[in-house]
């Protein structure tokens, strides 16, 4: 796994683009999984700068949400769909038509589900799948005690989840019970995985799922099971690694050909 240990949010945003910036590059129709949440939003941001300024075209790309909530009213601005259209579709110039997200009114959740993972394979799969990780070590809506081997399902989100997102509500008691997200299994089956982290609150969680044991109990621990996983982290939220020296070595020295 690849650490990077940043000084600011801000930085975790330029190096996080850099990487989508270099998939896209190499393949202008690359499939991007998209995570919502507020991690990924200056990651957004920035990759909306660099296509506004001309420097990047996202026009080709194809994009996968990674979860999206069960039992919210069809356009709810805080589900994940109208989260998606806001932050990502319409200020990256995707194409609409290419975006996903699990459909959490569908009647049947079990098909809906499945229809997921067959949209994802059918679309050749993830080619880098961005992350943001709960303070209890989820990743995409895989509470701890998920299956390594999960595929895209329903899920119950955790208390500390639904008290966590709770700050995008009007009280904590409008926060879904439950979602459906895609997979321990299906996010390891992207070529490549991202995942941005910053702030204190996450310092925990980002230890855990980096130097921890591979354990259920942290779902992000999966990312030890990726022969590609890069975890890029500001200062607050590397805060509890071990290894912190290490990782800023290895990153110093990255040669020219291995940067995105
Ligand atoms: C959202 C998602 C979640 C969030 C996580 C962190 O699509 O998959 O795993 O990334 O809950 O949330 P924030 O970024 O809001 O701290």
């Amino acid at each position: 796994m690849e650490v990077i240990v940043l000084p600011g949010p801000d930085d975790v945003a330029r190096v996080a683009a850099d990487v989508v910036a270099g998939v896209v590059r190499r393949r202008p129709g690359a499939v991007l999984g998209l995570a919502t949440g507020s991690s990924p939003v200056g990651v957004y941001a920035e990759l909306a700068r660099r296509v506004a300024a001309g420097e990047l075209d996202l026009s080709g790309v194809r994009g996968f949400a990674l979860d999206e909530y069960v039992g919210l009213p069809a356009g709810h601005p805080e589900s994940y769909a109208a989260v998606i259209g806001r932050d990502v579709t319409g200020r990256l110039g995707l194409d609409p038509a290419r975006v996903h997200v699990p459909d959490g009114r569908a009647a049947d959740l079990e098909a809906a589900a499945e229809d997921y993972e067959q949209a994802i394979a059918a679309a050749g799969g993830v080619d880098v799948q961005l992350l943001g990780i709960g303070a209890n070590g989820h990743i995409g809506f895989n509470e701890p005690t998920s299956s390594f081997g999960s595929r895209t399902r329903l899920k119950t989100l955790a208390p500390r989840t639904r008290a966590d997102n709770a700050r995008f509500f009007d009280s904590p008691d409008e926060v879904p019970m439950h979602c459906l997200t895609q997979g321990l299994g299906t996010i390891l089956g992207a070529r490549r995985l991202l995942l941005v982290a910053q702030g204190s609150a996450k310092a925990e969680a980002v230890a855990a799922a980096v130097e921890g044991p591979l354990t259920s109990m942290c779902p992000a621990s999966a990312l030890q099971l990726h022969p590609r996983a890069t975890v890029v982290v500001d200062e607050a939220a590397a805060a509890r690694l071990t290894l912190l020296d290490h990782y800023r070595q290895v990153y110093a020295r990255k040669p020219a050909w291995q940067r995105p």
